[in-house]
């Protein structure tokens, strides 16, 4: 048979295993089988790409095994926290390999030829500028997350005008380039340098504290740098999983803005985190706290029919979710009825909360969305808010003035108890004071949330 049938053959393969693996995503209870299935494909794709080149191998094979070893230890050695900001290097490499890819078939094949086709030129600079500035910009996210530079928004008067005029240089520089493709290199090197800079000026006025959803949009910018660098070196392959990482990153950006109530707009221009809150929303006086200890937990919890487990960004801090999962099971032994419900942007990343106690086997069953535990919250006898704060603020449906007003919360307020689990009166991510600490029914068990949970098992167990 011919090869190139083969080839074409083993791409749509690659392609239906991408999308498959896709969809399994969707669902914990498919996510791992999901993920695997995509490895598949990506191994098939290229496997089947290098064998379409009649390339040297030797390279090649070096490459994919120093590639293979450093992915391999980085993914095993990564802290579930520092989790996106190993998706924004890997971000800024997939832009980065983009890049590259198209300047050297640039190289190779037209420079000093004058023939360059129209549709070359134009998906030529498209690569090698979102590659550039997604490289730049995923870099700047890290940096960020990572805290090796300052996560404040860095804004200047005159911010937007110097962008349009990157922009405008970046086009003039296209344009000058599509017409005189055959000495183009010059611009395109003028090119990535402004690519560069324009990656870094995109992300430096927004907070830190955003860095997840930047993450997601440059995570849709390194496939559509992909998919243009596909058509550079005309690969099916290339061009359809640049295009699903694409569509992918920018549904997954509009679903994180949705469930926070803000638009893209806010997030990359308004400089969130910028301005610390105060008055209505900040910190205000509210009132004391009424501070709980493990055995008084123990005994609410003891006694309850129901409890529902609200984790957060402070579960990821504390590790403590093989530590939840024990009590969970602990109460469920003792007749409760036990459910974890997960807010949509509960802690720093998309599905944190899932692969959290996905991690430590809760059973999948017991994970219930946002929109359908709040309808049920007050028949909930106790609530257990671990290391959560804003996706639990009451400010969010009441307070006008909050900075989180309009963000879907869980309402744990309307529950018949609630119990706290943090370290501190410290705010969480919007940097605002809570009211649900100071309701009635709340109490507040103050400590690391793991040592906090570790202390309940231990009542529980000596009882
Ligand atoms: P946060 O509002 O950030 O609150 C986390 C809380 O965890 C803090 O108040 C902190 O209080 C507590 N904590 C930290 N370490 C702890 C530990 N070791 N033990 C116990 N508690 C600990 O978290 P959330 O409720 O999950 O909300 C997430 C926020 O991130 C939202 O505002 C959301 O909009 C934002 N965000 C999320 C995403 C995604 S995709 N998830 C993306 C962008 C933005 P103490 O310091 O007092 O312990």
């Amino acid at each position: 048979m011919d090869l190139s049938i083969i080839i074409n053959f083993s791409y749509i393969i690659s392609a239906a295993l991408f999308i498959f693996g896709l969809k399994m995503l969707s669902s914990p209870a498919t996510a791992r089988k999901g993920n695997t299935l995509s490895a598949i494909g990506m191994l098939l794709a290229i496997i089947a790409a290098l064998v379409s080149q009649g390339i040297d191998y030797k390279w090649i094979a070096l490459g994919m095994a120093a590639g293979g070893v450093i992915g391999f230890f980085a993914a095993r050695l990564v802290a579930m926290t520092a989790m996106p900001e190993m998706v924004a290097i890997f971000n800024g490499f997939g832009g980065a390999a983009s890049l590259l890819l198209a300047w050297f078939e640039y190289s190779g094949k037209y420079q000093g030829n004058d023939l360059a086709p129209v549709f070359t030129a134009i998906v030529l600079v498209l690569s090698i500028f979102i590659g550039g500035m997604t490289f730049s910009g995923s870099m700047i996210a890290w940096g960020k997350l990572s805290e090796k530079i300052s996560g404040k928004p860095y804004l200047f008067s005159g911010q937007h005008i110097v962008n349009i005029i990157i922009i405008a240089t970046a086009l003039g520089l296209s344009v000058l380039f599509a017409m005189n493709p055959g000495e183009g290199n010059f611009y395109l090197l003028i090119l990535i340098a402004v690519a560069l800079v324009f990656g870094v000026m995109s992300v430096i006025p927004i907070g830190g504290a955003d860095m997840p959803v930047v993450i997601a949009l440059l995570n849709s910018y390194s496939g559509i740098a992909a998919c243009a660098a596909g058509f550079v070196i005309h690969n099916n392959i290339l061009i359809v999983a640049g295009a699903l990482v694409g569509a992918s990153g920018i549904i997954l950006t509009n679903i994180m803005c949705k469930a926070m109530n803000r638009s893209l707009a806010n997030v990359l221009f308004s400089g969130f985190g910028a301005v610390t809150v105060s008055g209505a929303g900040g910190q205000v006086d509210q009132g004391e706290v009424r501070p709980a200890t493990a055995e008084d937990v123990y005994y609410i919890l003891e006694a309850a029919d129901s409890v529902a487990f609200v984790p957060g960004y402070g579960l990821a801090v504390a590790q403590a979710q093989h530590q939840v999962r024990e009590l969970g099971e602990i109460l469920e032994k003792n007749g409760t009825d036990v459910q974890y419900a997960i807010h949509p942007v509960a802690g720093r990343m998309p599905g944190h909360m899932n692969v959290l106690l996905a991690e430590a086997n809760v059973p999948y069953d017991q994970l219930i969305e946002m929109d359908d535990i709040n309808p049920n919250m007050e028949t909930v006898d106790v609530v257990v808010v671990i290391g959560a704060n804003d996706v639990v603020n009451p400010a969010a449906l009441e307070d006008e003035s909050s900075p989180i007003y309009g963000m879907p919360i869980i309402e744990v307020h309307r529950a018949k108890t609630v119990i706290v689990l943090k370290r501190s009166m410290s705010p969480g991510f919007a940097g605002i004071q809570n009211a649900l600490f100071f309701n009635d029914n709340t109490r507040m068990f103050f400590g690391d949330a793991k040592a906090s949970i570790t202390g309940l098992i231990a009542e529980f167990k000596g009882s």
